[in-house]
């Protein structure tokens, strides 16, 4: 039977469009009371759309790499809803760059890239984990990149695909050239997952991320441009499939799986797949042993 999610409060970052915003509308459509921010000022529009499914939405326009914004917006979202159950680290930045750019675009990249998808969900974490431990539990999603599973370059980009033996997607692991600090960034969601899922177990609070495939955002079509054809994304996920794949983890309630990057690499089924058995964050690794423990 899976667990509710009715009366929970859960944050969206980066909510404003594509993927956080179906994020934050499925879990509205669950029943929890949701807070959102977004560097966009579009974001304020979407309390209202939220609170048509019966329950409560909050929306700051504000930059999650920025500490003091962080601490304002976590407290404020704690005095309206009483607490945090649910984070979903979801902003992120993405453009090209690669090794031998010059020192100027790369200090822009990296604070930009780095800034948003590692520093803002470090951040995020640091300030809702105290609230949650007090509270006895809660979830956390990081959305990581299926680039830490599959090559990553875009096929229209890539300059070795004659050559490619796995030119037809799914790919192999290794990241691309033209992702170097994109990557970086997002291989980093993989380390934070892994390292507060065993520290945040004893505390009934389960961290996950999404190894997340090629996805219909603005993001990707501003990335490939003209080189986007309907056949190309055909082939994408589209958000609302992942947001339910992020209502299923929570769902799975205390005694589901932790410290788990969920596989939605490109090619893929776009479903939660079964409990994997644990490499990273073993049985041993947090003291608890979650199949036995319902
Ligand atoms: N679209 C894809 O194919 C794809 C693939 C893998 C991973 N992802 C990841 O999924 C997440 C969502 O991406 P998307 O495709 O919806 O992108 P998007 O550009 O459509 O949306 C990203 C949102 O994050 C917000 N944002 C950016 N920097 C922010 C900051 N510093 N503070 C607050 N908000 C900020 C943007 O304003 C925007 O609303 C990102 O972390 C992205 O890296 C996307």
């Amino acid at each position: 039977m899976p667990a509710s999610l009715i009366g929970k409060t859960a944050i969206v970052t980066g909510a404003a469009i594509g993927i956080g915003r179906a994020y934050a509308k499925v879990l509205a459509r669950e029943g929890c009371n949701v807070a959102v921010i977004d560097i966009m000022p579009e974001i304020l529009e979407l309390p209202n759309e939220l609170e048509r499914r019966g329950t409560k939405a909050f929306a700051v326009v504000g930059d999650v790499s920025d500490p003091k914004v962080v601490r304002q917006f976590v407290d404020d979202t704690n005095a309206r809803f009483g607490g945090v159950d649910i984070l979903i680290n979801n902003a992120g930045k993405c453009w090209v760059s690669s090794s031998h750019d010059d020192l100027d675009k790369t200090l822009a990249d990296y604070d930009g890239m780095v800034g948003t998808n590692l520093k803002g969900e470090y951040l995020m974490g640091r300030a809702v984990i105290p609230g949650m431990i007090a509270r006895g539990g809660g979830d956390i999603v990081n959305i990581g990149t299926d680039h830490g599973v599959t090559c990553g370059s875009p096929r229209e980009l890539c300059p070795h695909l004659d050559t490619c033996p796995w030119a037809d997607s799914p790919r192999p692991t290794g990241g691309s050239v033209v992702f170097d600090v994109y990557d970086s960034s997002k291989y980093a969601t993989y380390a934070l997952t892994y390292a507060w899922a065993k520290a945040l177990r004893p505390h009934n609070i389960r961290v996950n991320g999404m190894a997340m495939g090629a996805t219909d955002t603005s993001m990707l079509r501003n990335f490939l441009g003209d080189a986007v054809t309907p056949e190309l994304a055909a082939t994408w996920m589209r958000p609302e499939d992942s947001a339910q794949v992020v209502a299923d983890i929570l769902k799975e309630g205390p005694n589901g799986r932790t410290g788990e990057m969920i596989n939605l690499c490109h090619g893929r089924l776009t479903l939660l797949e079964p409990e994997r058995e644990p490499i990273y964050v073993t049985q041993d690794s947090i003291g608890y042993d979650r199949r036995h423990s319902a």
